[in-house]
């Protein structure tokens, strides 16, 4: 799929289909009404016919209007103008895209991003263009036997219109980080989407080994015996349960100077959580797949990184491996040693994303890293406290947290920063050890982080919460890709703000 910006006049588009907005009850967009003009009103007596009337996402097909030089003209339904945000935004843009899936058209002209959003200028509305149709376009059959409906006249290019010459340059910058993020978001989908079977630790970190070749990376993949070398107690803890082996990837992307402090990205990625002993209940534990979707997020915004070739140092790490029940599993009362020194009681062994993540914080210390992220499925509590929209941001650091928002703001996939104050620290007292891995029912998702925290002091450090953001369930079940978005445009920020 293509993409490019442009400006000009409706009318004049040489393409197969125009796309322009209709807002409702009946009112045409400044593009809709130019191409209303030169067909000689053809627009107006649809509306009056009362064929369209500008709800949200409904789409009407015309074909060959008087005076026009596109072939087709596809209204869109925008909503009513004063409730014209985001997410209608959002939505106008899937229905082109689906309706134009199911067209002749192999490109179009879309004029829906010259509707400005209210806080979001137009760059905002030609990068959103790109990932929305990204992710409408994806699919994942590559385990399915027959390919399902691949559209025999496939779209190929969008052109992304823009009002104004100046506004060209901010669009076609845009054009490139939506596709950078789609590229990120398509590497990550694919991954949460892989079953547990395939998408093992070894075949992450073959995964991170690819794209390093592809982009010039340096990876390092570490095996047990070297994990076992850094003293990785608990991330080994909960690896020794299976059989498959577990896996400590390290992967660089080095655009900014030798000098520059990196970004330290930290990922989770637990391949199958069952809970291990704790196990947890048979329903949807199929979901668990996507237990990984932290790593997958790390893997795909520094794919998104190096495609466009941010002045930015940025390290990847992966603590890998899956959480299962068996002779060698962890018990529940189990003490172990991390990385840090720190002993930890393993009271629920469901509880594990934390004990495998915090060897990992410990290691990132050795980058000297100018801010520590860390990107979990870590806790069901975040599910209930945000749902499936917002994703759960804590840190150690105020400005940091506010980055992070405004990077999500930006990508349109938003954090929301819950409390991360000593007061939480408390549950998690033990009589046995330093601390235990569990901190009781209230605010599981504070103090999933404040655990976390005492790992994270040598540096600046946000951790995401994605247990309710990464996928969805019910019958559109799937990875989504977030937060690719969120953490490439906190990339990007961190490239420009060097020096
Ligand atoms: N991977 C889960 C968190 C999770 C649960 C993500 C549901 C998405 C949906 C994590 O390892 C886990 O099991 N957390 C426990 C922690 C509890 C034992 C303190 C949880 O949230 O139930
Ligand atoms: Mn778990
Ligand atoms: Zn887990």
């Amino acid at each position: 799929m293509e993409f490019n910006t442009k400006s000009g006049s409706p009318e004049k588009q040489r393409t197969a289909c125009v796309v322009v907005g209709v807002y409702e009850p009946r009112r045409l967009t400044a593009a809709a009404k130019v191409i209303d003009t030169a067909s000689g009103g053809a627009l107006s007596e649809i509306l009056r016919r009362g064929d369209m009337d500008g709800r949200l996402a409904s789409t009407l097909l015309l074909q060959r209007l008087p005076q026009v030089q596109a072939e087709r003209v596809l209204l869109v339904g925008l909503g009513k103008a004063r409730e014209w945000r985001e997410k209608h935004y959002r939505e106008a843009i899937r229905a082109t895209v689906k309706t134009l899936e199911a067209t002749g058209a192999t490109d179009a002209a879309v004029f829906l991003t010259e509707e400005r959003v209210p806080h979001h200028d137009p760059a905002w509305c030609v990068e959103q263009a790109v990932v929305v149709t990204g992710e409408t376009l994806y699919r994942f059959d590559r385990l399915k036997s027959q390919r399902e409906d691949a559209p025999r006249r496939p779209l190929r290019r969008l052109t992304l219109m823009v009002s104004g010459r100046d506004a060209l340059q901010a669009g076609e910058q845009a054009v490139a980080r939506g596709r950078a993020i789609v590229e990120g978001m398509r590497l990550a989908m694919d991954l949460g989407n892989l079953p547990g079977n395939v998408c093992t630790p070894t075949y992450l970190a073959q995964t991170a080994q690819d794209l390093a070749k592809e982009h010039g990376l340096a990876v390092e993949v570490l095996d047990r015996a070297q994990i076992e070398k850094l003293n990785m107690g608990s991330f080994l803890s909960v690896a020794k349960g299976s059989e498959e082996p577990p896996k400590f990837i390290v992967l660089q992307y080095k655009g900014g100077a030798k000098k520059d402090r990196p970004v330290v990205l930290v990922g989770k990625g637990i391949t199958f959580d069952s809970g291990g002993i704790s196990l947890k209940p048979g329903a949807d534990m199929d979901e668990m797949k996507y237990d990984m979707s932290g790593a997958a997020a790390v893997l795909g915004a520094i794919k998104a990184a190096a495609l466009l070739r941010l002045p930015l140092n940025v390290v990847g790490l992966i603590p890998a491996c899956e959480n299962l029940p068996s002779g060698r599993a962890n018990k529940p009362g189990d003490i172990v040693t991390s990385m840090s020194g720190q002993t930890i009681e393993i009271l629920n062994t469901d509880a594990e994303g934390r004990l495998i993540l915090c060897d990992a914080l410990t290691y990132a210390e050795r980058f000297e890293p100018q801010a520590v992220v860390d990107i979990a499925t870590l806790t069901g509590a975040c599910v209930i406290a945000l749902g499936h929209v917002a994703t759960g941001v804590m840190a150690n650091n105020d400005a940091l947290a506010r980055e992070l928002i405004q990077a999500g703001e930006a990508a349109w996939d938003r954090c929301w920063q819950l409390p991360l104050w000593d007061d939480y620290q408390e549950q998690l007292k033990s009589n046995f050890a330093d601390m235990a891995n569990i901190g009781g029912r209230p605010a599981g998702t504070i103090t999933a982080a404040c655990f976390l925290a005492r790992f994270t002091k040598k540096y600046d450090w946000a951790h995401l919460d994605i247990a309710g953001t990464a996928w969805k369930s019910g019958k559109d079940k799937g990875s989504t890709g977030r937060p690719v978005p969120l953490l490439t445009h906190f990339l990007v920020g961190r490239a420009a703000r060097r020096g």
